[in-house]
């Protein structure tokens, strides 16, 4: 005993979708039972299974020709010939008695999934396109060849089922080969592509079409912000609009975020005047190779201020605003040197950052080599996100070392850890290789 509840399909529709086309009536029989029985009936052994089960509709409903009166208890079956005989036989005692009642269902009915099943011919209807991620109001999908023809009515479904939904575009497979962002086309609503995202408690605001964004990644952004003290100073040499920059910042490190695209670096002074961490973040826009030769001896030239804990919310600035007026001593005794050394550098371009490797070769070489030695008594952690095609743990090890010892012309053999950050492709993994600078290659003379 089942209802076709399942929409109409109607194929070779354009867009705009029409939405007076989804209307289906289902005409049900209805018992009719007094307020104070409808709660033990409706799950009595007899009629249990014959009651409608239709997700999002009830099952009891008041009856429209006697409102202040009896309910209805809607049933599965048309006919009274189709109910079980101990179902009819407990319908004609217990009962008011039995109504025809047509249930009506239309387009706001369905679920996405449902809908988009019903504009697509037969062929598609079992690889049909399901989820799509959200990147602020944007849900972006990633449609086949073979779907695209109906691209304009999958959008316009996913826009009208998604409440947070107000734009929804296609992602195309090209993506800009320098900033990394992705070419993509509009679909259904606005064409707004300036999102406000929200990632690790930090406030992002970005244009989609312009600048870079993953939310994949942000278990990664997380594991990485982890490992960083809050007292240390990070170098985001492709910074991005600053998804590992304000998070490392609202923890209290100090960071020098760089980022070639002029568009990111705009975002992401935004971000950082946005969250309130301008005092601990200075901006660069340049090409990874250069920032990275010249960040250490500009951060020593012109270091942070001291640090002075995690940066704090409104409400504790104001409670902080509150004691220093009523001359209660602070507690906190943080020793105040000023923060010029780096710890980490991150390098998240992962088509590309083992090229940029090259750069750190002799980067201490033309400071003073006894103020190098005090200030850096241990030598920066390099970060660095790579691509292999190499699927297995052990032959993408090799690779990934190889071709890092390549480039800075040393091994790193003793002090590196791998991390799988997520398969991008069935036979292309992102990988974070972690590694202590060595002082033989920050040293070196050319
Ligand atoms: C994969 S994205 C990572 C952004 C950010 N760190 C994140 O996790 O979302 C790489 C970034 O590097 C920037 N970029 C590309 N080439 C660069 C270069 N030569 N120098 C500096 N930044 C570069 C891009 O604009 C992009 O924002």
């Amino acid at each position: 005993m089942a209802l076709d509840a399942s929409p109409p399909t109607l194929t070779g529709l354009t867009a705009p979708l029409d939405k007076t086309l989804f209307r289906k009536s289902i005409p049900i029989l209805a018992a009719r039972f007094s307020p104070t029985k409808i709660g033990s009936v409706r799950k009595s052994e007899p009629i249990r299974r014959t009651v409608i089960d239709l997700p999002r509709l009830r099952s009891v409903i008041p009856d429209p020709s006697a409102p202040a009166g009896d309910r209805l208890l809607l049933l599965k079956v048309s006919s009274e010939v189709d109910l079980p005989p101990q179902a009819q036989d407990f319908l004609k005692t217990e009962s008011n008695g039995l109504v025809p009642y047509t249930l009506e269902l239309d387009y706001d009915y369905w679920t996405a999934d449902e809908m988009i099943q019903a504009i697509l011919p037969e062929s598609l209807r079992e690889r049909s396109p399901t989820g799509f991620a959200m990147t602020g109001h944007i849900a972006h999908i990633n449609l086949k060849e073979e779907y695209l023809p109906y691209k304009h009515l999958i959008g316009q479904i996913i826009l009208d089922k998604n409440l947070q939904v107000r734009t929804v575009v296609n992602k195309l497979d090209s993506i800009d080969t320098q900033f990394r962002f992705f070419k993509m086309e509009l679909l259904a609503g606005d064409p707004d592509y300036v999102v406000e995202h929200h990632e690790a408690d930090c406030r992002f605001t970005f244009d989609f079409t312009q600048v870079y964004w993953n939310s994949r990644l942000h278990t990664e952004h997380e594991r990485l912000v982890q490992v960083f003290k809050p007292e240390d100073v990070i170098a985001d040499v492709f910074a991005g609009v600053g998804p590992f920059t304000i998070p490392a910042a609202k923890k209290g490190c100090a960071v020098l975020a760089n980022d070639l695209n002029p568009q990111s670096t705009k975002y992401l002074s935004l971000n950082i005047e946005n969250n309130r961490v301008s005092d601990v973040v200075k901006v660069s826009c340049e090409d990874g190779r250069a920032f990275i030769r010249g960040v250490v001896s500009r951060l020593i030239a012109d270091p942070f201020p001291a640090y002075s804990g995690p940066k704090k919310s409104k409400n504790q600035e104001n409670q902080e605003r509150r004691r220093q007026r009523s001359l209660v001593p602070p507690t906190d005794t943080t020793p105040s040197l000023p923060r010029n050394k780096i710890s980490h550098f991150v390098m998240n371009l992962p088509d590309s950052a083992i090229q940029f490797l090259d750069a750190f070769r002799g980067i201490f070489s033309h400071l003073d080599n006894q103020e190098c030695d005090d200030i850096y008594i241990t030598m920066p952690m390099i970060h660095c996100h790579c691509f292999t095609r190499e699927i297995e743990p052990e032959n993408a090890r090799i690779d990934i070392i190889k071709r890092v010892e390549e480039k800075i012309g040393h091994p790193v053999v003793d002090d590196f850890s791998l991390h799988l950050v997520r398969s991008v492709a069935p036979n292309k993994d992102m990988y974070c290789i972690s590694f202590r600078l060595p002082p033989m290659v920050a040293f070196d003379v050319e």
